[in-house]
């Protein structure tokens, strides 16, 4: 089978493969798209921390199933599925507590072991999840937006709220999105104008606030002086995830999204007068995956407007280096099998 290595830094290699054998409790998929985000480009670039090579990418996956052993979920040979890459040990601490998403021995499928880049590949039937009535390019989007509606869950949303999301990337239009449909009435903050036009045009944010543009009085304004009761940053960035807190309500929560791999620092004054909630959003779960899925099929998410870039897999190896690129205007790029 066809498959694509990533062999070091900055090299991919297209190459032959075995299809694997699926073991007990396992089902062998047919990878037909692939999503592409930060972690595969940082990967191919070199700057994730602790990668190991060669490794094969791709975490947001849309599978059909070849071959399944019996199983509780009802999936059969032919179903299209998502997905869920994040491989929980089962007995730690978060695990025995629901919590699987930050389990401690974490390993996730495309980053701590070898993903979909290639034609077939076999993964935990526990991990799949049936996509009924959802086209290909729906499916591939699906990790994506969990981890987004996960954040939302998390931080409680509720309707009629004003939510702050920093951050336009992929991931923060998630948030927003899911945000939305909780009822939130939705303020998107960015330096980049094409992303903060996008998210009005894409029905993700009733607001847009540019951050080199006094975003406090404007953010205040809106909020008619009460400022937003929930802040999610989705910025990937030092700077704004330390400035979340002058945006967020007294009595609010702040929820971070992004990650640094760095000190964050605050004023506690700042935070103890709030009395602010603060929360880390770690991957999703199986209850986020369903709720994405669901929202997709009942045409609340724009799938096509947001998958922005793809390429065949052949193709995807000179395609990679353009995408992701804040100058090719992507937002999300998939790769089709
Ligand atoms: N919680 C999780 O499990 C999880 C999963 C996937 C990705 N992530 C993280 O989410 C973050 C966002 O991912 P992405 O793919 O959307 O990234 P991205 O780089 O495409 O988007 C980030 C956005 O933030 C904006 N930004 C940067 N600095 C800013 C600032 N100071 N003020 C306002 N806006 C600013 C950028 O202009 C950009 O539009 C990354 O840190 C990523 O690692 C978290
Ligand atoms: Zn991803
Ligand atoms: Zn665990």
């Amino acid at each position: 089978m066809r498959t694509i290595i990533c062999e070091e830094p900055n090299r991919f290699v297209l190459t032959t493969t075995e299809v694997p054998v699926p073991k007990p409790g396992e089902a062998l998929l047919q990878i037909r798209r692939i999503g592409i985000c930060g972690t595969d480009y940082h990967a191919f670039k070199g700057n994730q921390p602790f990668f190991v090579y060669p490794r094969i990418l791709g975490h947001e996956l849309a599978a059909t199933i070849v071959e399944v052993g019996a199983n509780e979920q009802g999936l059969q040979a032919g179903d299209q599925v998502a997905v869920i890459p994040y491989l929980e040990c089962g007995t730690c601490i978060a695990c025995r507590r629901g919590k699987a998403n930050c389990c401690t021995k974490m390993s996730v499928i495309g980053v701590h072991q070898d993903g979909g880049m290639r034609e077939f590949m076999t993964v935990p039937v526990s991990h799949l999840v049936k996509a009924d009535g959802l086209t290909l390019d729906q499916i591939a989007t699906v990790e994506c937006f969990s981890i987004g509606a996960h954040a939302v869950r998390r931080s409680g949303v509720e309707q009629g709220e004003f939510v702050l999301v920093i951050g336009a990337g992929p991931i923060g239009l998630g948030v927003m999105k899911f945000a939305k449909l909780a009822g939130a009435r939705v303020i998107a903050l960015d330096m980049n104008e094409e992303r903060l036009a996008f998210c009005k045009q894409w029905g993700a944010a009733d607001y847009t606030v540019n951050v080199l543009n006094n975003p406090v009085e404007q953010i205040s304004e809106i909020t008619g002086g009460d400022f937003p009761t929930v802040v999610l940053d989705a910025t990937g960035n030092v700077k704004s995830m330390e400035s979340a807190l002058q945006y967020a309500a007294h009595g609010g929560t702040l929820v971070y999204v992004g990650l640094v791999k760095a000190d964050i620092t605050f004023s506690d004054p700042e935070f103890h007068k709030r009395e602010l909630t603060l929360m880390g959003s770690r991957n999703a779960s199986q209850a986020d995956f369903q709720h994405v899925i669901a929202s997709i099929r009942d045409g609340h998410i724009d799938t096509s407007a947001f998958i922005t870039h793809r390429s065949s897999f052949e193709d995807m190896i000179a395609a990679f280096d353009t995408w992701l690129n804040p100058a090719s205007g992507v937002i999300k790029a998939v790769v089709e099998l």
